[in-house]
């Protein structure tokens, strides 16, 4: 069966370009005489594939050294728990936005820590945008202030991000690496790496170095950022292949020209799409424009039945991942950095045609 179009959430697309790669290495990584799973992380050759990952990283998001670059393992998930176990010392508080599903995670995660202290909710709104900078007020004393910078779900993004005198913590999972932003505004940014960088099981974490200090001696040592910092993300076995496909993906970025033109790319597709849901009444769009993410796209039909339908014809005529996520239903197309402009057009043409006949 020859490759479909991708709009899976996560695990989701990513660039042929890498799999193929992967694939001519998979049995004899060049100079090592066997695959990456089957090499010791503790080898000359992992050792380059981890730096190299490291450098791309850097290069391509404009890391400074005042940051340290992690890769661990848990996914995203852990890091809702780590962030808090890490960074609010015993007695202090940390400020929470909730734009959503993912950012609600987060929240529960903190709250079984200590103080947490949810400073503006989109609940009620059924979590449609993201917050003005003025409805935000922070909570003085306040350790840190954690923002889901692209919610996967309810499909909004923060156009600009809070300014905020507490270091700011971005979950960024489903736009790592999609647009270009400035690292310096962030005291920690941290991605699941299997929407825009990798497969799953991988994270991604940028965290100021000064940050990495404040950890409670009552955080277990694996817990502890400053654990795996020391060792390069080599404490315990790490994720070896998740890092070798973050490599790949980022030499791949970096070929295309990096992030500048992975955002130009990303917010043309997006525009298409966007562009098609505006352009009748037979499409909607839930989302305030200002907060519309360039990378999950969710929009309505007529009714629920024609949803189905709609996803049903879809899947037949070969786009996957089409079905909006379970908690809100409608349609939802995942448009990471690895799904090109084709696959959106070729959506748009099939969204056409399915209007014109329903
Ligand atoms: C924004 C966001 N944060 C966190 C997660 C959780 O990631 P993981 O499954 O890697 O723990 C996801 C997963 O889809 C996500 O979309």
């Amino acid at each position: 069966m020859a490759r479909i179009y991708n709009f899976n959430a996560g695990p989701a697309s990513l660039p042929l370009p890498v799999l193929e790669k992967a694939q001519a290495e998979m049995t004899d990584f060049p100079g090592a005489g066997m695959s990456v799973m089957e090499m010791s992380h503790r080898s000359k050759s992992f050792q380059a594939i981890v730096d190299g990952a490291e450098a791309n990283v850097r290069k391509l998001m404009g890391v400074s050294d005042d940051y340290a670059v992690l890769f661990l393992q848990g996914g995203a998930s852990l890091q809702f728990a780590m962030i808090q176990m890490n960074l609010r010392r015993p007695g202090k508080s940390a400020d929470y936005i909730d734009s959503g599903s993912w950012a609600s995670k987060a929240i529960k995660e903190a709250k079984i820590g200590g103080e947490t202290n949810v400073i503006w909710s989109g609940k009620e709104e059924k979590y449609i945008r993201m917050p003005k900078a003025s409805e935000l007020s922070f909570t003085p004393g306040a350790e840190y202030v954690h923002i889901c910078s692209n919610e996967t779900i309810g499909g909004i993004r923060f156009p600009k991000f809070p300014k905020t005198d507490a270091p700011l913590i971005a979950d960024m999972s489903s736009e790592i690496m999609s647009r270009v932003i400035d690292v310096n505004q962030f005291g920690m940014i941290y991605a699941g790496a299997q929407k825009n960088i990798g497969p799953s099981g991988l994270a991604l974490v940028i965290i100021r170095k000064d940050l990495i200090e404040r950890t409670p001696e009552t955080t277990p040592i694996f817990l502890r950022y400053k654990t795996h910092a020391d060792e390069g993300s080599l404490y315990n076995t790490p994720n070896t292949w998740g890092i070798y496909i973050l490599k790949l993906v980022t030499d791949y970025v970096e070929s295309l020209g990096g992030l500048a033109v992975m955002e130009k790319i990303n917010t043309k597709k997006a525009n298409a799409l966007y562009g098609l849901i505006d352009s009748s009444d037979f499409w909607r769009c839930p989302v305030e424009k200002e907060s519309r993410s360039i990378m999950n796209v969710v929009w309505r039909l007529p009714s629920e039945e024609l949803e189905e339908q709609f996803i049903k014809e879809a899947k037949a005529a070969g786009f996957e991942g089409l079905k909006g996520h379970r908690s809100v239903g409608g349609i939802r197309a995942s448009i990471y950095n690895a799904v090109t402009k084709e696959a959106v057009d070729a959506l748009i043409s099939f969204m056409k045609a399915f209007e014109a006949k329903a």
